[in-house]
């Protein structure tokens, strides 16, 4: 891997700031100093230090970023702004993707990583990864519906598998309900279908949960966070390296 690459992966800055760092002097090399960019080096043989401190490489990052309405869970998109252009250059330079998709007006928890292998696992089918969504309904949801999310609700090409319906609170006044759905696969518009199947409509989606991860209250909408150490940990469920 290039010098400057590393450097900007350790998160010491932009490539423009790692290339006037290494002119200053500060990077050592296995404890030479180096000034090229272009110097190759091997991320996990060479000691690269910066003023001394010795920097370790990760090979991989994790992310969770509270996605808001209005962007694409995608790499890249001709028309809207992607939730890559949300993230920190580090988290860019580091090629992350996002584990899965939200719907452009679904917001909430999405994890965005490098690691592919894990990506692979925790969208596999075969995993029954649990996702919670907490839904603002349009219509008053019932024990009936609960019991049919229970069963599996059938759309028009598959039966979906067994989900909780949570109701959380109805509102008689205004003809609203609020309630958390938990499912275990990722089929496209699959809670807003569920939904429309019991003659409802999902006003408003947030994702609060993924398998081990969970949203909580601190990161505001567009912003993202590392995962926890413990977090991080926690993904070792899917069997594979993290
Ligand atoms: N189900 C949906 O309908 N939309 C999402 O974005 C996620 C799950």
């Amino acid at each position: 891997m290039r010098l400057d690459k590393f450097l900007v992966e350790c998160g010491l800055g932009s490539r423009t700031e790692v290339k006037k760092l290494l002119k200053s002097g500060k990077v050592m090399v296995n404890q030479v100093v180096e000034k090229s960019a272009k110097t190759h080096i091997d991320e996990v043989q060479d000691e690269i230090s910066y003023q001394g401190h010795v920097l370790t490489y990760e090979k991989f990052v994790y992310y969770i970023l509270n996605k808001p309405k209005g962007v694409i869970s995608a790499t890249e998109d001709p028309k809207h702004r992607t939730v890559l252009d949300l993230l920190d250059e580090t988290a860019r330079q580091k090629e992350v993707f996002p584990v899965g998709r939200l719907d452009i007006d679904t917001h909430g928890l999405l994890l965005l990583t490098n690691n592919g292998a894990l990506a692979h696992e925790m969208l596999s089918p075969k995993k029954h990864v649990d996702k919670v969504y907490r839904a603002e309904v349009a219509g008053i949801m019932t024990e009936e519906d609960r019991h049919r999310f229970a069963q599996g609700i059938e759309l028009k090409e598959f039966i979906c598998q067994p989900a909780d319906l949570e109701i959380v609170a109805i509102d008689e006044n205004r003809q609203t309900s609020l309630v958390h759905i938990r499912i275990a696969e990722g089929k496209f518009h699959q809670v807003k279908r569920m939904v429309a199947a019991c003659g409802k409509e999902v006003t408003d989606l947030e994702r609060i949960s993924m398998g081990p991860l969970v949203l909580g209250d601190e990161l505001d909408l567009g912003a993202h966070r590392r995962l926890t150490a413990a977090e991080e940990e926690a993904l070792a469920v899917f069997g594979v390296e993290v």
